[in-house]
C-alpha cells in the first residue's frame, strides 16, 4: 500500500469492479485505451481471480470517500530488469493531479523497492495529458517516435512516442 495526500495505491480487489466500469466506460478515455463493456469488465475481473498478483499494479482510491478513480502500475521484465508503466483515470477527475500524485509514487517505490533500472512508457502523439505527465511530472525523457503507428479515434495514422527514466536518471533529478 502506498499513501500519498489525497490518495491510496493499493491492490485492485473484486470489489473495484464497479469503479473500474466506471472507468473504462467512458468515451473520453476509450481514445486512448480500450473502451470495455459492463461483460468485458466481469470477463476481465473473472480472470484476474486466477492470475498472480502484480505487486507494482495498484487501484488509486480517493482517501475522502474511499473511490477507486483510477489504475497506475508497472507490467516488469523480471529479466531484464525495466518495466513499463501505465495508467488510467476516470474522466470525471482528469486534470486535478491525481495521476501525476499517483505516477510520482509508483515511480518513488518502484525504484526504492525493487532492483528495476529503468521505466518506460509510450503514449499516442496526440495523448497530450498524458505526455504532459510522462514528461513534465514524472521527468523521465523523450527517447523516439515510432511514425505512423496505428489509426487514432479520430481516424487519423498517428504515431507513438516513447520515454523512459533510468535509475540514475531518478536518483540525480530526486
Ligand atoms: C492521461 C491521464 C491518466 C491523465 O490523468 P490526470 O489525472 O488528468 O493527470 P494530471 O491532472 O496529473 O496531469 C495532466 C496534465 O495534462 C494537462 N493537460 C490535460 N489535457 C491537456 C491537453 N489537451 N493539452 C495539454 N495539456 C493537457 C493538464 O492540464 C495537467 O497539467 P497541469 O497539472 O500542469 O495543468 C488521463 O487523461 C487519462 O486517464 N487518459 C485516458 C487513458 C490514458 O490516456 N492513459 C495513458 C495511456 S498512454
Amino acid at each position: 500500500m502506498i499513501e500519498t495526500e489525497r490518495l491510496l495505491l493499493r491492490p485492485m480487489t473484486q470489489d473495484d469492479l464497479e469503479d473500474f466500469y466506471d472507468i473504462f466506460n467512458s468515451d473520453n478515455v476509450g481514445k486512448f485505451v480500450n473502451k470495455m463493456s459492463h461483460e468485458a469488465v466481469e470477463k476481465y475481473f473473472e480472470r484476474k481471480k486466477n492470475r498472480p498478483i502484480n505487486p507494482y499494479s495498484f487501484a488509486v482510491v480517493l482517501k475522502e470517500n474511499n473511490k477507486m478513480i483510477g489504475t497506475c502500475g508497472i507490467v516488469y521484465d523480471n529479466d531484464n530488469f525495466c518495466g513499463e508503466i501505465s495508467y488510467v483515470f476516470n474522466d470525471r477527475y482528469w486534470n486535478k493531479g491525481y495521476c501525476t500524485e499517483a505516477g510520482k509514487a509508483v515511480v518513488e517505490y518502484t525504484f526504492e523497492n525493487s532492483k528495476m533500472h529503468r521505466l518506460e512508457a509510450d503514449c499516442a502523439e496526440n495523448n497530450l495529458a498524458s505526455a504532459k505527465v510522462l514528461l513534465e511530472k514524472l521527468k523521465m525523457n523523450f527517447e523516439g517516435k515510432i511514425k505512423n503507428y496505428c489509426k487514432s479515434y479520430d481516424g487519423n495514422i498517428i504515431g507513438f512516442n516513447f520515454y523512459a527514466i533510468t535509475r540514475d536518471e531518478y536518483e540525480a533529478k530526486k
